[in-house]
Parts: C-alpha cells; structure tokens; sequence
C-alpha cells in the first residue's frame, strides 16, 4: 500500500509516551499541594489542653489549617492527593473554623472508638499520630466534653450535600 512507510513511521508508543509526558507535566504544574495554610479563624473551647495537643497529634494535618506539610507534598501528583485529602478532611471537620459547619464534625469522638481515623493510609507514614490506648481513651473523652461545650455546626440540610467555604 502507498501509505506503508508514513504507517511505519508512526509510532503509536511514542505517541502514548509522549501524551504520558505531557499530561504528566500539564498535572505537574498544578500538580503540587497549596502548602499556604488558610488563617486560623476560631478553634474550639477545649476542655483540657492535653485533649487540644491529642487532636493537634492525629489530626490537625487533615482538620485544621495548621497543616503540617511533609516535604512529598511538593511532588506532582502526590501532592495533589494529599491536598485532595486535606480539602476532604477539612470540609467533614475543621478544628480551625469551629463557628463554620462541618459537615460530620459531631462524629468525631466514634471515628477515634471505631477505628476510622486518623486514616490507616496516614499512619503508615506518621508514627508520631499513632495513639495507645490511653492517649486514644483521652482524646475521645476530651472530643466529648469539648464538643458539649462548644458543640460543632451542621451543615444545614443532609450531611454530605454542602459544599465547604475554605476561605
Ligand atoms: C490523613 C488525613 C486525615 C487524618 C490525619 C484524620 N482524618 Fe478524619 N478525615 C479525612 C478525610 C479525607 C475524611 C473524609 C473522607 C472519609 O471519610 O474518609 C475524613 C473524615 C472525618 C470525619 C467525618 C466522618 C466520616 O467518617 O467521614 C470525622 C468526624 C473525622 N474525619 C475525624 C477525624 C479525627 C477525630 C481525627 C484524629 C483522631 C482524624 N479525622 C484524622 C482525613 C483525615
């Protein structure tokens, strides 16, 4: 056939990897988390410091604006996961801006006693988060007491449908 030596000359690999390369550097560059962390507008009226410094431990990192930003969050795409789950973490939760609905803020205390958070994912490279069971025990209680004092807002209508105002 005519078109013999321009099939020959197409590389369908080299297309795939070069597509590969320029969606991999299209994603790079907004590709990294936002690593400024948003003002601190109101934390809750902890019972206990201890309770504030458990929180701050296991899950501030996803809950709060006092982010710690591991050095990875800097690289493409992992960064953009990661901020994909503080975004998560911040619109169920926010530590940070207690006078604005969570969307699940009340559950916190039954993630801790169900096992649910801190997300296993996060722990395999934060041993620092782990709690024993005594630290888990205060945290829990000291989530309770807060939270009756200074209880959290729900989003108005179903949980889950609200979108979060990060700014
Ligand atoms: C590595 C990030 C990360 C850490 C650390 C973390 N969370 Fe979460 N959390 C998330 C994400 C993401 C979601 C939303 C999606 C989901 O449920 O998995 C979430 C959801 C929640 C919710 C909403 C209810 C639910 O089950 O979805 C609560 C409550 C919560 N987290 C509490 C906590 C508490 C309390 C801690 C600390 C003991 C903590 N989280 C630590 C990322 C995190």
């Amino acid at each position: 056939m005519s078109c013999s030596s321009s099939s020959s000359s197409f590389r369908p690999a080299h297309a795939f990897l070069s597509g590969l390369l320029v969606g991999a550097v299209v994603l790079g560059l907004g590709g990294c988390a936002n690593t400024a962390n948003p003002a601190v507008e109101r934390e809750p009226a902890w019972d206990a410091p201890r309770t504030r410094a458990l929180a701050e431990r296991a899950c501030f990192d996803c809950h709060s604006h006092q982010t710690r930003w591991p050095w990875y969050a800097s690289v493409p795409l992992v960064g953009w996961w990661l901020q994909d789950h503080v975004d998560e973490g911040r619109a169920h939760l926010n530590f940070s801006t207690w006078s604005k609905p969570g969307h699940e803020a009340d559950e916190a205390a039954e993630t801790i006693e169900e096992g649910e958070m801190p997300l296993a994912s996060y722990l395999w490279l934060h041993g620092e988060a782990k709690l024993g069971a005594d630290d888990t025990a205060a945290l829990v209680a000291g989530l309770k007491a807060t939270f009756a004092k200074d209880p959290p807002r729900r989003a108005a209508g179903a949980a889950g449908t609200a979108t979060h105002d990060d700014d």
